[in-house]
């Protein structure tokens, strides 16, 4: 217990005494390493390890666990997400650690006897969990990069659960929106048995149990020990939704990261399962034949090019993305000049709105949560580390695994667990992502690295369900073709268009150019406002070789370094 605590403490005083850390400043630049994330404890701890002499990767390990404690409604150890990341001496990597179905779940498991779906069930309780890769994942970016024990990159996670993290007001407001669920699946629990307000410390104390096992015995203990036997056993009560053998089955996959050219820039983005690196692509393609950089930036014309591009990568998405371990996704037909061209020349040029119901997926020849958050590092060695994770909604399936104090996820959901009906993100999908044993749910997680002449121009990602994607796309519009810095990009007003439901989202802040919005109105848009979009955590190579933070007001996203 001394050794979690003073190991803990040094990491963190170490990082206090250099003055490092920047939360909400205007801009935030750092000479030689950076860590951004969605919270000040797990982007201090980020640059603490750095300072120490670790290298990017094992940052983001430490930074991972230090978010299942201090970001329960997104950081976590149930559930799973990606990396991507360009290491000094090598060519860029992708990891896959999302979760997968468990061997009981099938294509109609959340249909009711007449085939109807059955409202709730892949978003609330135990069946609409996924077997959890983090662990997995963690362990494999530290077995293949990670240059300090293992041991010491868990112990600040666990001085943050046994001595706590100070809730913000945004932490208490979220934590208000699922309390009654809370509740009601786990009866009383950490998180409910008081109520919680702004600067209060709330301690973990069974999660920082969880958590020194793992630091032990690795993910021997969540995928086969101790943790393994408590998620069995929360699961019994439930039909054994995710056994011992589900369990005992996952693996994180290293996969070849998707790469494109835009204006030049090389962009370094996420394969399937991920939807995200293949819509990015594909809207960037378009929009260079468009050329975005001749039109005024976030005006009428600048709008309607970009929702409508997304509109033809979403209703891509919609019928081609899947596990690519078990079905053959049609990753570089969707990526070829020929079929890109072809669409964009079937569409026409993108002067007026069309709508939804007059779009289709694109014709494929020879076959070949919201709550989610992103961290993004950068070390003096040449190392770059983009992760998104997620357990899918905020605070994942409400389920808290009972003595081991960790919430599991909900991705179940982001199956098309009927073809064509939406899910939370409003999203669809067809034969491509249903349900099969062992099978990865289509995700839109996004995280990229983008290189200008060889050297990391630009690490980024964002939380945010079916506008992960498109927050991405903006902070690239943004800086490469608009020459914003990272934080000035990250603060501009976003918008979404998921092809269907056929709307245009916009944030609040738009509501202040009316005319804009008529116009809008005019042009065959019907106008959504809804809260915040995304809440990026990107780091920016300046023209001068310095790190500048993008980290999102959108949340109470921090950046730390030197
Ligand atoms: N759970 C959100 C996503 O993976 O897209």
């Amino acid at each position: 217990m001394i050794l979690y605590f003073s190991l803990g403490y040094i990491l963190l005083s170490s990082c206090k005494s250099k003055n490092t850390f920047s939360h909400h400043a205007d801009s935030y630049y750092a000479h030689e390493y950076m860590a951004v994330s969605a919270r000040e404890e797990a982007s201090k701890t980020g640059a603490a390890i750095l300072e120490k002499g670790g290298n990017a990767f094992d940052a983001a390990v430490a930074m991972h666990f230090v978010l299942a404690v201090t970001y329960p409604q997104a950081g976590n150890i149930g559930g799973g997400g990606f990396m991507v990341a360009q290491p000094a001496s090598e060519e860029p990597v992708a990891l896959d650690f999302r979760e997968q179905a468990p061997a009981k779940a099938h294509e109609k498991v959340y249909l009711d006897e007449a085939g109807n779906v059955i409202p709730g069930m892949s978003i609330l309780g135990h069946k609409a969990s996924g077997v959890p890769g983090s662990v997995m994942g963690m362990f494999e970016i530290h077995r293949r990069y990670g240059t300090m024990p293992w041991s010491d990159l868990i112990q600040p996670a666990i001085h943050f659960a046994l001595h706590g993290f100070v809730l913000t007001e945004k932490d208490v407001t979220e934590l208000q929106e699922v309390i009654e669920e809370l509740d009601s699946i786990n009866g009383p629990n950490i998180f409910t048995y008081k109520k919680w307000k702004a600067g209060d410390t709330l301690k973990q104390p069974e999660l920082a149990e969880t958590l020194k096992r793992i630091a032990l015995f690795g993910p021997d203990d969540f995928y086969r020990g101790e943790t393994a036997r408590l998620i069995i056993e929360e699961m019994k009560k439930h039909d054994n939704w995710i056994d011992s053998i589900d369990l005992t089955n996952y693996k994180a996959v290293w996969r070849k990261p998707l790469k494109g050219n835009f204006y030049g820039y090389e962009i370094i983005t996420m394969p399937p399962p991920s939807s995200g690196g293949i819509a990015l692509l594909q809207i960037l393609f378009m929009l260079e034949q468009w050329k975005i950089h001749t039109l005024p930036f976030q005006s009428l014309r600048y709008i309607v090019t970009v929702a409508e591009a997304e509109k033809l990568a979403y209703a891509d998405r919609s019928k081609y993305l899947g596990d690519p371990d078990f079905i053959r996704v049609p990753t570089d037909s969707l990526l070829s000049k020929n079929y890109l061209n072809q669409r964009i020349q079937d569409y026409g040029t993108p002067t007026k709105v069309t709508p939804a119901s007059s779009i289709q997926p694109g014709k494929i020849f020879g076959f070949e949560s919201e709550e989610t958050t992103h961290f993004s590092v950068v070390d003096n060695k040449g190392n770059a580390v983009s992760i998104t994770t997620t357990i899918n909604s905020a605070y994942g399936s409400r389920v808290i695994v009972k003595s081991a104090g960790f919430i599991m996820n909900n991705e179940m959901d982001d199956f098309a667990v009927k073809p064509g009906v939406k899910n939370q993100f409003g999203l669809i999908g067809g034969k491509a992502n249903a349900i099969n044993p062992g099978k990865r749910m289509v995700s839109s997680m996004t995280p990229t690295i983008v290189k200008e002449n060889g050297k990391i121009k630009m690490i980024v990602g964002s939380p945010g369900g079916a506008t992960i994607i498109t927050t991405v796309l903006q902070q690239l519009l943004n800086v490469l073709i608009f020459k914003q810095g990272m934080q000035q990009s990250c603060n501009h007003p976003r918008f979404h268009h998921q092809w269907i439901p056929d709307f245009l989202y916009l944030e609040e802040s738009w509501k202040e150019k009316q005319n804009l919005l008529d116009s809008l109105g005019i042009a065959g848009y019907t106008i959504k406002i809804r809260p915040p979009i995304g809440r990026v955590s990107a780091i920016l190579r300046t023209h001068d070789n310095r790190w500048e933070a993008g980290a999102d007001r959108r949340g109470d996203n921090a950046a730390a370094g030197r």
